[in-house]
């Protein structure tokens, strides 16, 4: 339904295999996959690159994946040297060249600097954003942050040779809202993921020994009696909402989200929040998620109590990939109390 011209497989694909292979190829018989380094790919409409002229340019399109992925590649598929591939292809005559590397944030820089010829490549996996545009050897390297919330924008100035424009594009709701056939596929798609979690929850052997272990967090119910401000300051952050956040998007059971809106969450090694049914009384990022666990505290007010909050408190959560524009010293004043 996207219509791309082009897919490049990626680790990811390549663990699935054959099966999402040919399920996307049914659904896009129009698109190409492009891997200059797939030695047996067995893919139906399989390239090694891809010559597209526009505007009477020569547009070389290829991508290549990291050998390091073989192992995970489970699917009887190999994987050939990076370099030499990708110096064949850049050999065909071209008058822009672009490569999409899967391969490790580290990896591509490190690959790229070995590359001459290539003008655009594409990182394929990596978290984070693209804050400005960055230039390695001749080349521009363009980022897409993952879990598809931003998409890289560029354009191309022949007469330069530079891009003219290179941003990240929000995908949010309302974007795909506008094609009543593509909201109907993520609603539908976002109430399976929810039903499949909640029976995943159902499920999980409640008898394991991780209910025993005590829960030092209290919930921020304990807090009000003897700081009311504070209580009721927080109560007005988004942070005290957090959970609806995920409600709303049918991600209230999901493990990819739940971790950093919640409190205490065992993915940040901490022994706070456990599941939607577990710990009800732990969803919004509380008190005791900047304070720590107040068990002890509400026993004892006199006693010390209270972390020593600093960036680090905040970044397990507002990470560069969710959040690139947190600045502690002034996203800090928007929450104290
Ligand atoms: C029974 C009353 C009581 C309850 C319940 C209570 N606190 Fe307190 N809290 C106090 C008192 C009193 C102090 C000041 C202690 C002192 O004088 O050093 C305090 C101090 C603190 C401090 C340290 C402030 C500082 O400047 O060092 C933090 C943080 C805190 N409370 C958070 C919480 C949180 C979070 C909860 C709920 C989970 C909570 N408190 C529940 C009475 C309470
Ligand atoms: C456990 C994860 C977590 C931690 C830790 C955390 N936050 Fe947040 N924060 C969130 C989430 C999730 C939201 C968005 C809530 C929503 O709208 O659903 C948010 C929202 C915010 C917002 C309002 C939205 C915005 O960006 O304008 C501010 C400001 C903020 N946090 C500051 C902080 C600061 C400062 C700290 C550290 C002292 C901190 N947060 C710690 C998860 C966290
Ligand atoms: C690594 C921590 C982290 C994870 C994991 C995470 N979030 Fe968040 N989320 C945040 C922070 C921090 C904010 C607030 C800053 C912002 O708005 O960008 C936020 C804000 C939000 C918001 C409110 C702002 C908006 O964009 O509308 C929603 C909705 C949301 N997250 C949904 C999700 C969903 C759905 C998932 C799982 C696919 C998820 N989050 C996973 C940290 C996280
Ligand atoms: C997102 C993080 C965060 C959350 C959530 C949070 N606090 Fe705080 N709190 C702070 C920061 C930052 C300070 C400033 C003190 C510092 O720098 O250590 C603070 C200060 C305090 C103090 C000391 C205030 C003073 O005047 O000295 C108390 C008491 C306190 N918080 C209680 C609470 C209670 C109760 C809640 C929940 C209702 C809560 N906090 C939620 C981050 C947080």
């Amino acid at each position: 339904m996207i219509g791309t011209e082009v897919l490049t497989p990626g680790a990811q694909e390549l663990i699935y295999g054959h099966k999402i292979m040919d399920s996307l190829h049914e659904h896009t018989p129009a698109t190409t996959f492009l891997c200059a380094n797939l030695v047996n790919p067995q893919i139906p409409e399989f390239e090694t690159h891809k010559v597209f002229t526009i505007n009477n340019k020569r547009v070389l399109v290829t991508s290549i994946i990291d050998p390091g992925l073989e192992r995970k590649a489970i699917h009887g598929l190999q994987i050939a040297e990076p370099l030499p591939a990708l110096e064949k292809i850049l050999k065909i005559p071209h008058d822009l060249a672009i490569a999409v590397l899967h391969f490790s944030d580290a990896k591509a820089r490190r690959f790229m600097r070995s590359v001459t010829g290539l003008d655009i490549a594409i990182f394929a996996t990596q978290r984070g954003t693209m804050k400005e545009s960055e230039f390695i050897n001749g080349c521009w390297l363009l980022k897409n942050n993952n879990h598809g919330k931003t998409i890289g924008y560029l354009d191309w100035d022949f007469t330069t040779g530079k891009p003219s424009t290179a941003k990240l594009i929000q995908i949010n709701k309302m974007a795909y809202d506008a094609d009543s056939k593509i909201a109907e596929l993520v609603n539908k798609y976002e109430t399976w993921v929810r039903k499949h979690y909640i029976e995943m929850e159902k499920k999980r052997d409640k008898t394991t020994a991780d209910l025993t272990i005590k829960i030092p967090y209290v919930g921020s119910q304990n807090c009000g009696t003897c700081h009311p401000q504070i209580t009721a300051s927080w109560q007005n952050t988004e942070h005290a909402r957090a959970y609806a956040s995920l409600q709303k998007k049918c991600k209230d059971f999901c493990p990819d989200c739940l971790p950093c809106h919640v409190t205490g969450s065992r993915e940040h090694d901490k022994q706070g929040f456990r599941s939607p049914t577990d710990t009800p009384n732990l969803f919004n990022i509380q008190c005791e998620e900047c304070h720590g666990p107040a068990e002890d505290h509400i026993k004892n007010p006199k006693s010390p109590y209270g972390l020593k909050i600093d960036a680090s408190t905040c970044t397990i959560c507002h990470t560069a990939n969710n959040d690139p524009e947190f600045f502690f010293k002034d996203d800090v004043q928007l929450i104290t109390h």
